[in-house]
């Protein structure tokens, strides 16, 4: 049995299969077709967070593909008082073919997997958010028809989608560099560990904005307050002021350049309206590809393309 907890947990191979699936789903929905590849199969879904995409996205892709899908707050589910975590995931994934999990402590996702009987998947946590990485290399691959040689610059805070981002780059050998204030690195542990796994990762972090948006491909930012993150607010804008990607700052990558961001956005904050709407954004393209990819890793993980 596979889970999907971090990028870590898949190979290149296997996210190239998973891409596969993807592109070919995609295409027979554009043509009409649903294959009930999921016929009569149960996900359950159990979140700590809101959410619009990562929910909406699992629950379509299961109705696309003929299957079910059922959705609780953990509280619902009754964490936080009414039983164990370990009696909640023997139940549920006695009854699920699949559980996607939104969390805040990332050890939540892995004492889940410590319990499940079925494939657990990471719908964010506070350290790594891996359908996200997933979607974004996919999109990047569709935007400019090959992923090989393309350059990231994530401009933000190095959190849970910057994070599964660098996992997923290292693994795919795609440039990345983080343009971010003094201590909001992607954490120390995390970067040793890819370079560990991947010695030849093409990554950098830098302060320097302004020159690292000069040589991308795709310029790329999150919120700077994440979910969880509410108290450090106001210390947080403090700090990412002159990070902010705006048209001006647009205007200094190369002109095919494109804008990402894994939504929701703080318009205003983070981003200008003008980068959101313009031109250069594929960030409903990517936001779409949320619910291609979520059944491209359903698909892959329940070994059911025909
Ligand atoms: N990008 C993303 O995960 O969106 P939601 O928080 O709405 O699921
Ligand atoms: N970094 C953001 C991503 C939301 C999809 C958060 O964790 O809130």
């Amino acid at each position: 049995m596979r889970h999907l907890t971090t990028v870590f947990d898949v190979s290149s191979e296997e996210v190239l299969t998973i891409f596969k699936i993807v592109g070919e789903l995609k295409t027979r929905l554009r043509a009409g077709e649903r294959p009930e590849l999921l016929k009569q199969r149960v996900l359950t879904q159990i979140f700590d967070k809101p959410s619009l995409r990562t929910r909406l996205s699992f629950e379509t892709a299961m109705i696309h593909l003929g299957g079910q899908a059922s959705f609780f707050s953990m509280k619902d589910a009754g964490l936080y008082g009414r039983e164990s975590l370990p009696d909640v995931a023997r139940v549920a994934s006695s009854f699920s073919d699949a559980i996607v999990l939104r969390t805040f402590s990332h050890s939540t996702v892995d004492e889940f997997v410590q319990w499940s009987r079925c494939p657990i998947i990471n719908g964010l946590s506070d350290d790594f958010h891996p359908c996200q990485a997933l979607t974004d290399l996919f999109t990047v691959q569709e935007v400019f028809g090959e992923l090989k040689g393309q350059h990231i610059v994530f401009v933000g805070d190095g959190n849970n989608v910057a994070t599964s981002l660098l996992h997923l780059c290292a693994k795919l050998d795609i440039r990345l560099t983080l343009a971010c204030p003094v201590g909001y690195e992607i954490p120390d542990n995390q970067v040793t560990a890819v370079r560990k796994r991947h010695p030849q990762v093409k990554f950098e972090q830098t302060q320097e904005v302004r020159d690292a948006v000069k040589q991308a491909d795709v310029v790329y930012t999150d919120v700077w307050i994440s979910m969880g993150q509410e108290a450090e607010a106001e210390t947080r804008k403090r700090h990412f002021t002159g990070f902010q990607v705006n048209s001006e700052l647009l205007a200094l990558a190369p002109s095919h350049a494109r804008f990402m961001h894994d939504l929701p956005a703080k318009r205003g904050m983070e981003v200008t309206d003008d980068v959101m709407d313009g031109k250069q954004s594929v960030v409903f393209q990517q936001a779409e590809n949320r619910m291609h990819v979520a059944k491209g890793i359903l698909v892959w993980l329940l070994d059911a393309m025909k």
